[in-house]
């Protein structure tokens, strides 16, 4: 231990002496050194997070204390005391206005509790770095802020939660005063400017600057092409603004820009393709500017470009062969774009690419390979339109960590080079057109797949035995494919880190161990999909405290539902289906779990009383049972939110009770092919939303409710095959929908079915 400190320490004074860590700085001077001990004194930090004022003492030189810079006389000329927990203390008083000498102070990433900034700084003349950024201050920036007149760099800027004021002084007194400004960060402050167009006011004011950064700040457009006069402009970030203009062509007089960065501010108009020609140019980022357009013009030879941001713009066309050119591109975001065509095979040569993102756009073609970009981290292509293979060649990309190539028209298989890439941790290739066997790797213990989804595609044989020890496995998808062959769920009772398993719709048969069960010992499981998997007994899900989605239908689960499965998950079950069995009952008493949304009991034998469901259920599906039982009275108050019931061809016996008038969100009720007698509600004029009813083979009586007439999101109505009588409701609403069935009513008369009401008096009888 002994050796290891003087070795750090030699360490570290072998660096100083060659690298010159520490600024070349005089002994502290006695009367510096005070003021720092109680400025220390004033501030509220947690010592067990400060990594440099809990080290500001009296023993040692403060010139060397942490975040503590001197001059040559011993003068403290800065201080960075960024990130250091401190929660409060800076008034008026405090003993930082003492330092006469500061030209840099940063307190950025404290938590300043809201409190006001003191005035003082007027003192701090020689100030000319002041970093504020995200130290939690509110209120007014103080009235003497414009006497540091040789800032070079000022960051205020905040949170969108904590911010400054910006009124007295306002912009123009702070910039007026302060010309020398180089850098200027005033983010998420409400920026007021009194009528003076603020970009007019920056460039006239502040002829040095550099860096411009007014992200979040209220600024109303159109964006002016007077910054433009700003020569030594290089970084103009104005994202979350709203211009609602062009991006003036002018910015490509900028020498020396490197960032244009303009997210989200309702930009409209055409790409400005000469920006794109500037020689400096690292970073464009128009994202989010849903109505900008264009195509891409062509790159120059040679570009600078690292960031091509573009993402959930109109932005289309083609991709520019020419963007093989960009020796430098790291960062390529076109998600949501309006790009189609091929993708160029000059891409290849983007070596020095990081973050590829171009999902959701209408690319078609092959997919290039990738094998030269080796610093590849994330590549999404997900829902585009590409086809061929996907490429077999990802030896060495060796800090791959995310690919989605799902919902894309991909075939042939899956390479076994990508499969064994120990870096990915998310492979993402749903609904394409894949095939074959997935290969059979053996040792996988180093491996970091965390997500694996082959959902929808044509893989085939049986699941490989790699998959059951993948170690930090997490999402299992490979529903709706050809897997076949046994497996027991236990098989993937190692994988402790599973959340979601989805084996649905293969051609498997599941099996369930009982006597075993470390499947049910899982602890981190909250989805489990085994629909279709031939399962004749339910997996033991007891333990399963985080389960909220299980879908277990069209299997051969029979007998009753025991009333544990209402348990699954202690009660947080929202999604079950157990739909397509041949379960007889619910094994009583039972308990619906509170948050259940989705509950899905439909073409099982179930007979007896029908269920009264939770109250926040909004899909609920009873139908193709054998209930034989009326449903019960109360059964609408308890549909109040639920979207969609279905109890149709349930042997229902019975009237409609009144209460469904409660459901009165309904989107879908029907009740079709059942045993129901009496009168259709009137109350169903409440149905506002309601856009499908049908209430068809039944033994209903009565005349048609004129409130039917009142159900303007009505697209589907069938009352055919019950004993309605009298006249059908006249009603606009009748002429939009799409689907309206009366017939085999013979008591109905009216217009739709051709049949006049005048000659026979049409009295309305109720039976029941
Ligand atoms: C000053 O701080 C250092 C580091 O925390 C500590 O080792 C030293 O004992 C302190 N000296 C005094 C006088 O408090
Ligand atoms: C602040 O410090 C913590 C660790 O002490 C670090 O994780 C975090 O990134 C730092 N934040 C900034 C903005 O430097
Ligand atoms: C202000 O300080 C924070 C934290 O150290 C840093 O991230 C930020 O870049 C600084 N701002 C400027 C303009 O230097
Ligand atoms: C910005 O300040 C102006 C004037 O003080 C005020 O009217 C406006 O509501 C403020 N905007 C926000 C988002 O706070
Ligand atoms: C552009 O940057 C270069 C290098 O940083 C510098 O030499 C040159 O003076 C700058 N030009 C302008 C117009 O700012
Ligand atoms: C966005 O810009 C368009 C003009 O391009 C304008 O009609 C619309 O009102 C703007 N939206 C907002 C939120 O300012
Ligand atoms: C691009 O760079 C290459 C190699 O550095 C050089 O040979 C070529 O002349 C450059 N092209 C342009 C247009 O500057
Ligand atoms: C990649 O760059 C090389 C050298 O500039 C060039 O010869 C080749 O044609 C490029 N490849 C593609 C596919 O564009
Ligand atoms: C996808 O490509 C196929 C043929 O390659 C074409 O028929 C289809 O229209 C395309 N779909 C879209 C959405 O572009
Ligand atoms: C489970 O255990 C019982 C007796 O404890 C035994 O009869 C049965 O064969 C076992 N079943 C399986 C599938 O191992
Ligand atoms: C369920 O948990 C209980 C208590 O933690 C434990 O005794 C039991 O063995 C577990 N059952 C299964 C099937 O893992
Ligand atoms: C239909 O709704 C209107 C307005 O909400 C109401 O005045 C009218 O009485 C309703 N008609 C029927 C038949 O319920």
């Amino acid at each position: 231990m002994e050796f290891k400190v003087s070795s750090w320490l030699l360490l570290v004074s072998f660096c100083s002496f060659f690298f010159g860590l520490h600024p070349i700085s005089g002994q502290c001077l006695n009367d510096q050194k005070s003021l720092l001990l109680a400025l220390k004194n004033d501030l509220k930090f947690d010592s067990s997070l400060s990594t440099k004022l809990v080290g500001w003492n009296q023993s040692a030189d403060c010139c060397h204390w942490g975040g503590v810079a001197c001059d040559k006389a011993g003068h403290v000329t800065g201080i960075d005391i960024s990130n250091e927990s401190v929660s409060g203390g800076i008034d008026g008083s405090s003993a930082l206005f003492g330092l006469r000498f500061l030209r840099s102070l940063n307190l950025a990433y404290n938590s300043f509790h809201s409190a006001q900034l003191p005035s003082g700084f007027g003192k701090l003349t020689l100030m000319s770095y002041l970093n504020l950024s995200n130290a939690n201050f509110q209120g007014q920036i103080p009235g003497d802020f414009p006497l540091m007149k040789r800032l070079v760099t000022l960051d205020i800027s905040s949170s969108p939660y904590y911010t400054l004021a910006l009124e007295n002084p306002d912009l123009k007194m702070l910039i007026q005063s302060l010309t020398g400004l180089r850098e200027l960060y005033l983010d998420n402050i409400n920026i007021t400017t009194h009528g003076y167009h603020w970009a007019e006011l920056i460039s006239s004011s502040l002829p040095n600057l550099q860096v411009l950064s007014l992200k979040g700040c209220g600024l109303s457009g159109p964006l002016d092409s007077s910054l433009a006069n700003l020569k030594y402009l290089s970084v103009i970030i104005l994202d979350e603004n709203t211009f609602s203009s062009d991006v003036p062509e002018s910015f490509a007089n900028l020498q020396n820009l490197t960032v244009l960065s303009l997210q989200a501010c309702n930009l409209s108009g055409s790409l400005p393709k000469k920006i794109f020609q500037v020689p400096s140019l690292k970073t464009i980022d128009l994202s989010s500017n849903v109505v900008l357009n264009g195509p891409l013009p062509e790159f120059p030879e040679n570009g600078s470009l690292q960031n091509l941001v573009l993402s959930y713009t109109v932005v289309g066309g083609t991709l520019p062969d020419s963007i093989g050119s960009l020796r430098m591109l790291s960062r390529i975001e076109l998600r949501g774009c309006k790009f189609s065509g091929p993708l160029p095979k000059s891409m290849q040569n983007l070596t020095r690419l990081v973050y590829l993102d171009l999902s959701v756009n209408q690319f078609n073609g092959p997919i290039p390979s990738f094998q030269l970009s080796k610093n590849l981290v994330s590549v999404n292509f997900y829902q585009n339109n590409l086809t061929g293979g996907i490429p077999s060649h990802w030896e060495g990309l060796n800090r791959l960590q995310f690919l989605n190539l799902g919902y894309n028209s991909l075939s042939g298989n899956l390479p076994e080079s990508l499969l064994t890439l120990t870096s990915l941790e998310d492979l993402e290739l749903p609904n394409n057109r894949l095939s074959g066997q997935i290969s059979k790797l053996t040792d996988v213990s180093s491996f970091r797949l965390r997500d694996l989804d082959l959902s929808g595609n044509k893989f085939e044989g049986p699941i490989p035995g790699f998959i059951f020890k993948l170690p930090r496995l997490s999402t299992l998808a490979l529903a709706t494919n050809n897997f076949a062959g046994s497996v027991d769920l236990d098989m993937f009772g190692k994988l402790e880190e599973l959340y979601a398993l989805d084996l649905s719709f293969n051609d498997l048969v599941v099996s369930v161990n009982a006597n075993r069960s470390t499947f049910s010992s899982l602890s981190k499981l909250n989805s489990l999909m085994l629909a279709s998997c031939k399962m004749q007994q339910l997996p033991d899900l007891q333990n399963q405290s985080r389960l909220m989605m299980l879908d277990l239908s069209d299997n051969q689960l029979s007998g009753e539902i025991p009333n544990s499965i209402w348990k699954v998950g202690n009660g947080y079950l929202r999604f079950l289906n157990l739909s397509h069995n041949k379960f007889s009952s619910l094994q009583k008493p039972y308990t619906f779990p509170f948050l259940l949304d989705v509950l899905d009991l439909h073409s099982n034998h179930l007979t007896g009383d029908i269920p009264i469901p939770p109250r926040r259920v909004y899909h609920l599906d009873y139908s193709s049972n054998n209930f034989g039982s009326s449903i019960p009275a109360n059964f609408g108050n308890v549909l109040t939110s639920t979207l969609y019931f279905s109890i149709s061809n349930s042997k229902v016996v019975g009237v409609i009770p009144e209460s469904i008038s409660n459901a009165s969100s309904l989107h879908v009720l029907d009740l079709s092919q059942n045993a129901l007698r009496g009168p259709i509600p009137s109350s169903i004029g409440n149905f506002k939303v309601l856009e499908s009813l049908d209430l068809s083979v039944n033994m209903l009586n009565g005349s048609i409710p004129e409130q039917l007439a009142n159900l303007t999101s009505l697209s589907f109505l069938n009352l055919s095959y019950n004993h309605l009588s009298g006249k059908i409701p006249q009603g606009s609403v009748f002429q939009a929908l799409t689907e309206l069935s009366f017939e085999g009513n013979r008591g109905l008369c009216g217009p739709p079915l051709k049949k006049s009401c005048d000659n026979k008096q049409m009295s309305p009888q109720v039976e029941y």
